[in-house]
């Protein structure tokens, strides 16, 4: 047991996928893993470990923002050696070519802070994701209909932003989507040694102001399941 996961020590696996919702969480381990077993139950913040095509993966809720993404990460990383932390969520598009239900893997992402920044004092470190992991999902996303970007995302701290020059620098630097996790996750697998990526899909778009219909979140979530758990163990 960690401060915050309930799991037994061997009770989770070296891949673990990470999406904010608990209960996509549940959904996803339901959809996609065989044997799956529910191993953390601590505060609602579900996680179930499974096999995926013979391979043992956990799948572990993260919260919304990074100061509850950094606690799950780093107690992953540190009390249970997680190895490869993929997280699997929603973003907001922001460049016209990025359409509602699309996915994007987050090869680097801007902040204005996350809970690792005090550390870094005046540096401003670039959290970028694990190059062999990005290339295995871009690989990997070619046999699924969602159209894919790769480049890079803003982890913002707010989901009600009262700064919309923030968001206006953000387009104009050609950031593909906002979400509010994966910068804290780079961060942590950097520091650790370990491999992390963001798989995200468009969810709602700050420009045309789109937002996807519920009916539909179920096919196009699937595909972004299906691209980080094929990239995760690839050869
Ligand atoms: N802002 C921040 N995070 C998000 C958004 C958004 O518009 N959509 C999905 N996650």
């Amino acid at each position: 047991m960690s401060l915050h996961i309930g799991a037994e020590q061997g009770d989770i696996a070296e891949v673990v996928l990470m999406p904010g919702d608990p209960y996509r969480a549940k959904w996803a381990a339901e959809t996609f893993l065989t044997d799956a077993k529910c191993i953390n139950e601590v505060r609602g913040m579900l996680g179930f470990t499974g096999m995926w095509n013979g391979h043992r993966v956990t799948i572990q809720g993260s919260g919304m923002g990074m100061p509850s993404l950094s606690i799950y990460a780093n107690e992953l990383i540190r009390d249970y050696d997680a190895k490869t932390l993929i997280r699997i969520g929603s973003c907001g598009g922001m460049q016209d070519h990025v359409g509602i239900r699309d996915v994007i893997l987050a090869m680097s992402a801007t902040t204005v802070n996350t809970p690792s920044s005090g550390m870094f004092r005046e540096l401003n470190f670039a959290p970028t994701a694990d190059f062999g992991l990005l290339h295995a999902a871009y690989a990997a996303a070619q046999s699924h209909d969602s159209k894919v970007h790769v480049g890079p995302i803003y982890s913002s701290d707010v989901f009600y932003d009262e700064r919309p020059d923030l968001n206006e620098q953000m387009v104009r630097h050609g950031i593909l989507a906002v979400e509010m996790e994966a910068a804290e996750l780079y961060t942590l697998a950097a520091r650790y040694g370990r491999r992390a990526l963001a798989v995200l899909t468009v969810s709602d778009h700050l420009i045309t102001h789109e937002a996807l219909p519920a009916s539909d979140r179920e096919k196009t979530f699937g595909d972004m399941v299906e691209i980080a758990l094929t990239a995760a163990f690839a050869a």
